[in-house]
């Protein structure tokens, strides 16, 4: 198979772990990073051993070499200019969640990688979580019949919400129930949303950025199914970036329930106290082996470059997960339910909320 020059903007936490999963891919002919932090650009360096290392990601832009790019900055306002320019440049982009902050970024981004017949998807990584894909495969063959309700439950670290509120003010909805959203519709599709009614609350992150610390929507699909994802940053520090997630799905026919809560690999040292290893949302590399689901999502993405294939995630599903998630920051804000998609009205009533921020 052919190979191809691949870059990673942003070799931070996320950025870091794709980078390494490309540097090890024999689909790769070169790597190449761009980061602005100096002293991480070189820990990457040594890590991955690419082909060129930039502080300044307009060297990836204007390398006509490079066909692939995966965008992993923060902070999130950065995602839209960046991946303008890689699509304009006719770049096929992985992108991280959100897609981007305003919905008129997003429709420019799906249309720029239509008109140019570029690959263009989102890092909505749980679809790579074999208890997800099990879910997706159990719907579809009909084994829990018509689906009645769906519930997620997912809580992590305080410290990875404190890591958020340094740099952005995102809801837990947008940034973390989001992943939820987007897996669920996946497994209900074709239904779509059509209502959603949040309820915030507040705690320990009302004094680092306003924020709720958990997030509680409501959504209904327009075949009925009812879904219920709560989510936020409110456990406490024990392990860094630690998620646990509870999902049960029931049907006419069936029930599956879910536990991705990682407890069950156990790390007790007299240095840390209890860890849970292998628990954060993206995974991490052990040794030879990828332990989650960033390392095959971004194999995954150059596979459907390099096949012509579509990628797992559509950008037109992330724009539908994303008005979701801010018809829920406008419910939580009013307390009423929100139609989806979302009316002038809501529209207006959000660019009022941003204003006043
Ligand atoms: N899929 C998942 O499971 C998952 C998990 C965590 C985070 N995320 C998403 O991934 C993104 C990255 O999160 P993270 O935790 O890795 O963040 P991070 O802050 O650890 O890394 C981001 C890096 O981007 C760099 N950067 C910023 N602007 C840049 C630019 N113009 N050019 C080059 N580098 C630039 C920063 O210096 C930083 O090192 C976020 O948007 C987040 O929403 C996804």
């Amino acid at each position: 198979m052919r190979q191809v020059e691949v870059a990673v903007i942003g070799t931070g936490w996320c950025g870091g772990i794709r980078a390494e999963s490309l540097a090890k891919s024999a689909l790769v002919d070169k790597l190449h990073i761009c980061e602005i932090k100096p002293e991480r650009l070189k820990e990457v360096e040594a890590l991955t051993n690419p082909a060129s290392a930039t502080l300044d990601y307009q060297d990836i832009v204007s390398n006509p070499n490079i066909e692939v790019v995966y965008i992993s900055t923060t902070p999130e306002g950065s995602h839209y200019p960046i991946a303008r320019d890689c699509l304009k440049a006719g770049k096929h982009v992985l992108l991280e969640k959100p897609i981007a902050l305003e919905l008129w970024e997003a429709d420019e981004l799906i249309t720029l990688a239509k008109r140019n017949r570029l690959k263009f998807t989102i890092g909505y990584s749980q679809r790579f979580n074999s208890k997800i894909a099990y879910a997706k495969k159990s719907v579809a063959e009909g084994k829990l019949g018509k689906v009645v309700n769906v519930m997620v439950s997912r809580h992590l670290s305080r410290n990875l919400g404190a890591k958020i509120a340094n740099r952005v003010k995102l809801s837990p909805v947008a940034m973390e129930s989001t992943h939820d959203l987007d897996f669920v519709f996946w497994l209900l599709a074709p239904a779509k949303p059509v209502k959603v009614y949040s309820q915030g609350a507040y705690g320990y992150m009302k004094d680092l950025n306003g924020s709720y610390d958990c997030m509680w929507s409501t959504v209904t699909m327009d075949d009925g199914t009812l879904v219920v994802v709560g989510g936020g940053w409110n456990l406490p520090p024990s392990y860094p970036n630690y998620c646990g997630t509870w999902i049960e799905i029931t049907g006419t026919e069936g029930a599956l329930i879910l536990d991705d809560t990682s407890r069950d690999n156990w790390l007790n040292t007299v240095k840390d106290g209890t860890q849970y290893p292998m628990s954060t949302m993206p995974g991490e590399h052990v040794d030879h082996m990828f332990a989650g689901q960033m390392g095959p999502e971004t194999i995954h993405f150059l596979e459907s470059v390099l096949l012509d294939r579509e990628p797992m995630v559509a950008p037109e599903h992330a724009r539908m997960v994303m008005e979701s998630y801010l018809g829920a920051d406008i419910s939580a804000e009013t307390g009423e339910p929100v139609g989806l998609p979302l009316s002038n009205h809501s529209l207006s009533k959000l660019a009022d909320m941003k204003a006043a921020l």
